[in-house]
């Protein structure tokens, strides 16, 4: 390929590239950048790369350009049981040790594939937990897939791969999952395939970890042969956001050529044959707490308002008795519930922000952002029903609540009620117009309007492909 950048315009391509999505293109890979940029000018419009890159850099990236960049410049490479000796320290070792210690402890798991590509991570993980634990009826299992990429991601939730995806898999793999295709495809099995919830996600961009992305409280994050294209000022934010996401004893998977001794400070670093994972210890490098929750989640609660030590299983410290001079306002003891609440979510301790959720309820009836909480906290535990519940009990108090509206399409759609998803994510986007483009909607946690509006419209494009016989 002749050049066609100069020096000067690779430079600043970079510069923005690295500031807005984390993507990192040192000099000995201006060629690649090149090559990306004439790959996605078609997209933009533009009839040759250099054009394409003068239009770029005349003003700040959006959203919908971002997308597009991150799937031309990153390769959508990836198979099944890729990198088998990470699998093999999964299935011989970190899940056997979850599933032992959640069997009498909540009977829950919670796995993130996070930049997913077209499916073939999260399902081999499906497929491990399919095999490990073979009757998941009793199970609370969460395994959520993301990519940055919607082509990508529609790909992934058809389920449906050429011979070549399998090039490294086990030999029982085809045959115990997937169906062959006249056309010579295989077809990943119904119930393995919606073991998986996928979903869009910038790691550079969004938010999280997140009650609303479903992105806290994590067992293991597979982030494998991602961070690769990221500058490691990004790959250290994006760790330590993984820190976040993860419980105590949480497990970071990267590909082994992502491994390092300076990129994850916070994790613990163990080696398995050939493999080297990173562990969450307790008592590591605190996470940042987000704005506004209690370091503690007894810290600021009146004495009043302290959960029975049968309810946390923690045993709570011996408080100033003054318990009588504290009268908060319902509204004072409500968002003191409601931090308890999120905090303990943001744990994995969903039995006990469940209670804490349902005392600020108590506390104050008519507030529509605590029944969106006690939603998303029932969601995670897998009480979709009452999750349900709680959601359209937020929207009678609140009809233009836009979260709400989101989060119950997402939930008919998991529930196969595919008419009842499209109005609530219709609901949404006409309400999203009532919003500017970059104003941060309320109880989100940092998304704009343009932003959910971009997921929403995601979501109702793959509505079609997912929906084979609609409700
Ligand atoms: C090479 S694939 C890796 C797939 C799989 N994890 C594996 O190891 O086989 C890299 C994926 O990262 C995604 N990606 C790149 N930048 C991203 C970003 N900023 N946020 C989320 N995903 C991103 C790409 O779209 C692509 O699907």
């Amino acid at each position: 390929m002749n050049k066609a950048f100069s020096d000067q315009l690779s430079m600043s391509l970079s510069d923005l590239l690295s500031a807005q999505t984390g993507l990192h293109f040192p000099q000995e890979r201006w060629r690649d950048l090149e090559r990306g940029i004439t790959a996605a000018a078609p997209a933009f419009g533009m009839p040759d790369a250099e054009s394409c890159a003068h239009r770029l850099l005349s003003a700040p990236l959006t959203h919908h350009q971002i997308e597009v960049l991150a799937s031309h410049l990153t390769v959508g490479e990836t198979y099944f049981f890729r990198e088998k000796m990470s699998f093999e320290a999964l299935e011989q070792h970190i899940l056997p040790e979850l599933i032992r210690a959640r069997a009498h402890a909540g009977r829950r798991l919670r796995i993130w594939s996070a930049g997913c590509c077209t499916g073939e991570e999260p399902y081999s993980v499906a497929m491990l937990l399919d095999r490990l634990i073979p009757d998941q009826k009793d199970w609370n299992i969460t395994l959520l897939a993301t990519d940055i990429n919607p082509a990508f991601l529609r790909k992934a939730a058809e389920g449906v791969y050429g011979e070549w995806s399998f090039r490294s898999a086990p030999d029982w793999l085809q045959a115990r999952y997937f169906r062959r295709r006249k056309d010579k495809r295989f077809e990943l099995l119904p119930h393995i395939r919606k073991r998986v919830t996928f979903a869009c996600l910038n790691f550079a961009e969004d938010v999280y970890p997140s009650l609303m992305t479903n992105t806290n409280a994590m067992d293991v994050i597979l982030c494998r042969n991602v961070l690769m294209y990221f500058s490691p000022a990004w790959v250290k934010k994006v760790a330590q956001n993984f820190h976040r996401s993860l419980v105590d004893g949480g497990w970071l998977i990267v590909s082994p050529t992502e491994t390092s001794n300076s990129l994850f400070p916070q994790f613990k670093a163990t080696t398995f044959p050939g493999a080297v994972l990173y562990r969450k210890t307790k008592g590591a490098e605190s996470p940042a707490v987000p704005a506004g929750h209690p370091i503690s989640p007894f810290d600021s609660l009146p004495d009043t308002l302290r959960m029975p030590e049968a309810v946390t299983g923690a045993s709570v410290q011996s408080v100033a008795a003054e318990p009588a001079a504290i009268h908060p306002s319902h509204q004072e003891e409500r968002d003191a519930l409601c931090r308890t609440a999120h905090f303990c979510a943001d744990q994995g301790r969903l039995a006990e922000a469940t209670a804490w959720c349902e005392k600020a309820i108590a506390a104050d009836k008519l507030d529509p952002t605590t029944h969106y909480l006690l939603a998303t906290i029932l969601q995670e535990q897998g009480e979709n029903d009452r999750a349900v519940q709680a959601l359209l009990h937020a929207l009678y108090l609140a009809p233009d609540f836009v979260l709400a509206h989101f989060a119950l399409g997402n939930l008919r759609l998991s529930q196969g009620r595919h008419r009842e998803a499209r109005r609530h994510f219709s609901n949404a986007q006409a309400l999203l117009h009532t919003h500017t483009q970059d104003e941060i909607l309320p109880e989100s946690e940092g998304l704009t309007a343009g932003r959910l509006g971009e997921i929403i419209a995601s979501v109702q494009l793959s509505l079609p492909h997912l929906t084979v016989a609609s409700g």
